[in-house]
C-alpha cells in the first residue's frame, strides 16, 4: 500500500471518521480520583502544590465522593493525615484514624462506589519513611506486621480495596493471608507493584508531608533505570496474591507498562501521580500549554500503553471534557 493508491490522510479527514479509526478510547469507568483525608471537620483547603486538589475532613470527602459517583467514576483511593506523627506511624493504624473514619462515612453514604485505601506509614511516621526505621535502615520485616494492621483497619472500616505502596519486600502475601485470616478473604488487593523511586512524588510529599526526615526511598523504591526488575517485582505480587498490580508514576514509565501488559493478563493500573498533574498545571498556568488537550493526551497514552486502570487527579476534569465529546 503506497502512495499515491494509500492515502493516510482520507481517515482524518473528519472528526466523525477520526473517531470511528480511533483506537484508544477513555471512559469514566477506568479513572479512579485520589482524595487526601485530614482530621477536622469542615475543612477543604486547596493543596498549594495540587492546584484544584483539596485536604478535606471527613465530611468534605462525603461530599467530594458524591461528585465521583456523580461523574461516573468508579472508585476513589483515600489518603490519610494524621493529627500527629510518631516513629511507629500508629495512626496509620487506629480505628478512629481519618482514612478509616472516611472509608466508613463513604460506604454507608454511598455503598456503591469503590473505596481503595493506600496502605503505608510515610504520612504517619516523624521520619517519613514507609517503614519501621533502626538507625539509618527500614526494617522490612517488622514493617509488615504495622502494614497487615494498616490493612485490616481499612477494610474492617468499610474499605473494599486495600493498595499497599510501600515497597516492603512480602507485603502483599503478608496482608494477604492477615485478611484472609481475619475473614476478609473476598476483599482483592491492588498492589503498587513497581513503584519508582521518583522525583514526580514531589507535590504529593508537600500535601502530606511525607518528605524523609533522612536519606531518601531508594533502598525500597525501584531504580527508574530498571525494567526487568519491574517485570520481577509485578511476578512476585502477582505470586503473593495480588488481584490488581500498578506500575507508577506513569508517564516517565510508559515503555514498563507496556512490558508489565505482556507479562500479566491481571488488571493492571498506572498511576499519573502528582508531579505529572502539577507539570501540566504549572505550564497551563504560565500559558505556555493547554491544559485540557494536554490531560487528554498524557492519559490517553497511559491507556495506548497498556493500562486498564489509570488513578489520576485529573480524572473529574478528564470525565467532563469526554462527556463534552473530547477535544
Ligand atoms: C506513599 C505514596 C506516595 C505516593 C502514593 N503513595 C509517595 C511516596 O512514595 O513518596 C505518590 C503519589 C503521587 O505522587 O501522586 N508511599
Amino acid at each position: 500500500m503506497r502512495f499515491p493508491t494509500y492515502r493516510a490522510r482520507r481517515l482524518r479527514e473528519s472528526p466523525a471518521l477520526r473517531r470511528l479509526v480511533q483506537e484508544t478510547r477513555l471512559a469514566p469507568s477506568e479513572f479512579i480520583l485520589p482524595l487526601f483525608v485530614v482530621p477536622g471537620y469542615g475543612i477543604r483547603q486547596e493543596i498549594s502544590s495540587m492546584p484544584g486538589q483539596y485536604h478535606l475532613s471527613v465530611d468534605q470527602t462525603v461530599e467530594e465522593a458524591k461528585a465521583v459517583v456523580d461523574h461516573g467514576i468508579p472508585a476513589v483511593l483515600l489518603f490519610g493525615l494524621p493529627a500527629t506523627k510518631d516513629p511507629m506511624g500508629q495512626e496509620a493504624y487506629s480505628p478512629t484514624g481519618a482514612v478509616q473514619q472516611a472509608a466508613r462515612a463513604i460506604k454507608q453514604a454511598l455503598p456503591t462506589l469503590v473505596v481503595i485505601t493506600d496502605v503505608c506509614l510515610c504520612e504517619y511516621t516523624d521520619h517519613g519513611h514507609c517503614g519501621v526505621v533502626e538507625g539509618n535502615h527500614i526494617v522490612n520485616d517488622l514493617t509488615l506486621e504495622l502494614l497487615q494492621r494498616t490493612a485490616l483497619s481499612h477494610v474492617e472500616a468499610g474499605a473494599d480495596m486495600v493498595a499497599p505502596s510501600d515497597m516492603m519486600d512480602g507485603r502483599i502475601g503478608a496482608i494477604r493471608a492477615f485478611l484472609d485470616d481475619k475473614g476478609y478473604d473476598q476483599t482483592p488487593i491492588m498492589a503498587y507493584a513497581s513503584k519508582y523511586a521518583s522525583s514526580f512524588y514531589g507535590p504529593f510529599r508537600e500535601a502530606v508531608q511525607s518528605t524523609p526526615q533522612f536519606g531518601d526511598r531508594r533502598s525500597y523504591q525501584m531504580d527508574p533505570a530498571n525494567t526487568r526488575e519491574a517485570v520481577r517485582e509485578v511476578q512476585l505480587d502477582i505470586e503473593e496474591g495480588a488481584d490488581i498490580v500498578m506500575v507508577k508514576p506513569a508517564l516517565p514509565y510508559l515503555d514498563v507498562i507496556a512490558r508489565v501488559r505482556q507479562t500479566t493478563d491481571l488488571p493492571l493500573a498506572a498511576y499519573n501521580v502528582s508531579g505529572e498533574y502539577a507539570m501540566i498545571k504549572a505550564a497551563a498556568r504560565l500559558g505556555w500549554l493547554d491544559e485540557e488537550r494536554a490531560m487528554l493526551e498524557a492519559l490517553t497514552s497511559i491507556k495506548r500503553a497498556g493500562a486498564d486502570i489509570i488513578i489520576t487527579y485529573f480524572a473529574k476534569d478528564a470525565v467532563r471534557l469526554l462527556e463534552r465529546g473530547g477535544l
